[in-house]
């Protein structure tokens, strides 16, 4: 690992992010192309991502006793409310055991009976058990993993404090004449040295955008506080397709602490297991809703949770696991249970008080089905992507799954193409003229707290036309002022968090403003029902 010492200014694979994504892919690159040179640069530590807080695990069928492929495609369709590219879901899920096997040989742990089998548990909208874990630490394991078999890998460079500020594109000439498709290249991204606080160039030949979520765009999130969407804000800016943004997964269990960030996760295996949801009277209530009942699809929980907590004007319901087998419990939620006692709640006396908080973006840079995006030479892979695999709802423990799968696919269609692409030389450098130290870094602040309250107030789990309207009159407002500020102002990563989080905030309003129906996780009351246009929006 090197801390931000950018010795290197190209690279033949550039990957951006150290998740699950850029590490699974950079670890198959570096194993087939061992002349070449890898580097994967990431914005805080090297193992601060979405991966290492994935609780419940990873969705694979391996029990075909019991589960089979078809079950598994169809969980994700359903869960996907119409909008999945089923080519996408049959990809993912019979393609997924094949990577899993790849992560348990590079070291990963996954929980086994004392039969030898897989340790299954099960989460909303899956018909079976099949969600292998490694207690509820599974994304902490994986990364560990990950990193181990990174550190061995000599062609891999891995730069740590290194924030990825924009990417190096040229448009070519005949889409400004024509309009057309954009004809762009990527050449490698100028990167803010948090070291020297310098901006810098790395020159790539091929990049993967491997930036994860963008869950802090709310006041309550499960997300890390690196999860800002710069990828797909980076994408945008430089005219690449995105997908889907209105697509946000709140979770619907995450532990009721206001004020803390990131809110800690209460699995839905938890609820596999035989976890209960009632209101604040102590009633369960998920009847009303779902036969389902708690291990209904996310979007229905969340939206369940969400009302009876407006019936009762309270800020969270109660999740109870008191007549579950507590030694049980203990061993597969060791970790949960820990930070429950540490918070007061003993979970074999006391209710766990939760309430949704952001989770996941179902949407993100569009892709092809080898991780192509619309501009050339970058791929994207992970959470910042849109596949396809998806649709309106993201099906629960889908997600790594989806990654290891698709840095597999970027990593195939990569190396056949490596050799045809010659690094770019003559990029000038980042021009700083003209700005100079902020004077206030509390505005940043500020403005990041407005937009918070602005996303969760208008577009949270259920929306209308008017609360679109108003959040988009108000950050216009945000960008304005922000968008000045940064002209004026040397970068810092507040400042470029900042505007990446408004650009996802506009594109998400932007796509809930088109989609004019209620689907999956996008509920608007001004359209509750769908429409018969079954499509994807694209901005
Ligand atoms: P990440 O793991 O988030 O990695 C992103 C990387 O990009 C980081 O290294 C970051 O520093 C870097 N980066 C970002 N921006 C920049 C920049 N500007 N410059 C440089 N580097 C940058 N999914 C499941 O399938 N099963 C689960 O059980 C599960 N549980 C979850 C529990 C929690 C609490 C959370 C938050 C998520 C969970 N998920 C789960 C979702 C899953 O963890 C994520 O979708 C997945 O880990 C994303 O991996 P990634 O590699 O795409 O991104
Ligand atoms: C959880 O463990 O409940 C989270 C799983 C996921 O987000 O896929």
């Amino acid at each position: 690992m090197v801390l931000a010492k950018v010795t290197m200014q190209q690279t033949d694979f550039l990957v951006i992010g150290s998740g699950i994504a850029g590490l699974t892919y950079a670890l198959k690159v570096a194993a087939e192309c061992p002349d070449k040179k890898i580097t994967i640069i990431t914005k805080t530590r090297e193992d601060e991502t979405n991966t290492k807080y994935a609780q419940g695990g990873v969705a694979v069928v391996n029990d075909l006793e019991n589960d089979s492929f078809e079950k598994h495609i169809d969980d994700t369709l359903i869960a996907g409310d119409g909008l999945c590219n089923k080519q996408i879901v049959e990809i993912v899920v019979k393609e997924g055991p094949e990577r899993v096997n790849e992560i348990i040989e590079w070291g990963a742990n996954f929980d086994k009976n004392d039969t030898g089998t897989f340790s299954l548990g099960r989460e909303g909208g899956h018909s079976e058990f099949r969600v292998i874990h490694y207690k509820d630490v599974t994304g902490k394991e994986i990364e560990r993993a990950l990193l181990d078999a990174i550190h061995k890998n000599p062609n891999i460079e891995l730069i740590t404090h290194c924030f990825v500020v924009d990417l190096i594109t040229q448009h070519h000439l005949g889409y400004l004449i024509t309009k057309s498709t954009p004809d762009i290249e990527c050449y490698g991204v100028y990167v803010l040295n948090l070291l020297t606080n310098k901006i810098e160039k790395i020159l790539s030949r091929i990049t993967l955008v491997a930036t994860g979520g963008n869950g802090q765009v709310y006041r309550s999130t499960t997300n890390p506080p690196i999860a800002t969407g710069d990828g797909v804000a980076m994408v945008y800016r430089a005219k690449g397709r995105i997908e889907n943004m209105e697509f946000i997964q709140f979770h619907p269990t995450a532990l009721y602490q206001p004020g803390v960030n990131n809110a800690f996760l209460i699995t839905e295996a938890v609820r596999g297991d035989g976890g209960i949801l009632r209101n604040i009277h102590g009633e369960e209530f998920m009847h009303k809703y779902d036969a389902r009942l708690s291990l209904a699809p996310r979007d229905i929980v969340a939206r369940a949770i969400d009302s009876e907590m407006k019936i009762d004007g309270t800020e969270f319901v109660y999740l109870d696991c008191r007549h579950m087998d507590m030694e049980k419990f203990v061993h597969h939620f060791p970790n949960i249970y820990e930070k429950c006692l540490s918070a007061g709640i003993d979970v074999k006396k006391d209710m766990i008080p939760v309430s949704p908080a952001a989770h996941y973006s179902c949407g993100g840079i569009k892709v092809n089905e080898w991780g192509r995006t619309s501009i050339n030479n970058l791929y994207a892979c992970g959470e910042c992507s849109s596949t396809g695999l998806h649709g309106a709802n993201r099906l629960a423990s889908n997600s790594l799954l989806e990654a290891m799968v698709f840095a597999h696919r970027c990593y195939i269609d990569a190396v056949k193409r490596i050799a045809s692409i010659p690094l770019k030389n003559d990029v000038p450098d980042w021009n700083a003229a003209g700005t100079t130290a902020p004077k206030e870094m509390i505005l940043i602040t500020q403005s990041l707290k407005e937009l918070k309250q602005i996303m969760s107030d208008y577009l949270g789990i259920v929306r209308t036309n008017e609360r679109l309207q108003r959040a988009i009159r108000r950050l216009d407002i945000l960008h304005e002022e922000t968008e000045a500020l940064y002209e004026r102002t040397e970068v810092s990563p507040q400042l470029c968090e900042l505007r990446n989080l408004i650009t996802v905030g506009y594109l998400i309003v932007k796509s809930a403003s088109f989609r004019k129906e209620s689907r999956g996780l996008h509920f608007n009351t001004d359209y509750p029902q769908k429409s018969a246009l079954v499509q994807n929006i694209v901005l």
